[in-house]
């Protein structure tokens, strides 16, 4: 897994708790440094350690922690890619773009990046059908990001997700409609 997903982890944690929390989940999950760089890519086992740990601490379930954090993850990704989003896209726009833009470019950065594949239907004026494949099953991520996506366009109110699968399956699909 990309390193920028690391160190967003460390940088929520750090925010929501404290350092002193994030140093306990590095130990907790047997990693021997949390020195991540965006240029690498890490083992997925270890973000699924940290997030798994993470869960144990807070006493959250692993699926509303993945969810928290896809949604702090919005802003940052967005910025990090900014170049690549067209200033007319909303909420529905930036979802049946990503796969065919963003994730496109993720995958030619490194070889090592496998991010999921999302097939979006526009399935109506204001409703998309999201699918998303992917074996490292983080749905929850996946409805993370929408809801961050919401909140960034500044369309929390009128977004609508409704997930039509369990979150936690290699095929996770949500529909998502703008009021
Ligand atoms: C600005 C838009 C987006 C950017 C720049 C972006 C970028 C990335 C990057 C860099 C990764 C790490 C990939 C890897 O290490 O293999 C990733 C993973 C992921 N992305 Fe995106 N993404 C975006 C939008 C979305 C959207 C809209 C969704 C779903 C609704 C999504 C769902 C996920 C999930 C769930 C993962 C975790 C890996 C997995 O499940 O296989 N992303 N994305």
């Amino acid at each position: 897994m990309h390193g920028t997903i690391f160190l967003l982890l460390k940088r929520y944690v750090q925010l929501q708790y404290d350092h002193s929390t994030w140093m306990q989940l590095v130990t907790n999950a047997g990693l021997s440094t949390d020195n991540f760089s965006h240029r690498e890519v890490y083992p997925d086992a270890h973000l699924f350690a940290l997030v798994g740990q993470a869960a144990a601490m807070t006493g959250l379930s692993p699926e509303k922690l993945q969810e928290k954090f896809g949604e702090y993850l919005v802003p940052d990704l967005m910025y990090m890619y900014h170049k690549l989003v067209d200033p007319d896209w909303r909420t529905l726009e930036m979802l049946e773009h990503t796969e065919a833009v963003m994730h496109t470019r993720v995958r030619q950065e490194h070889t090592g990046n496998k991010p999921p594949v999302l097939d979006v239907v526009r399935v109506a004026p204001n409703e998309v059908l999201l699918t998303y494949v992917s074996p490292r099953r983080m749905g929850a991520l996946a409805v993370g990001i929408v809801r961050g996506l919401a909140t960034y366009f500044d369309e929390e109110d009128r977004i609508v997700l409704e997930p039509l699968t369990s979150e936690n399956g290699e095929r996770v699909q949500i529909r998502v409609r703008r009021l």
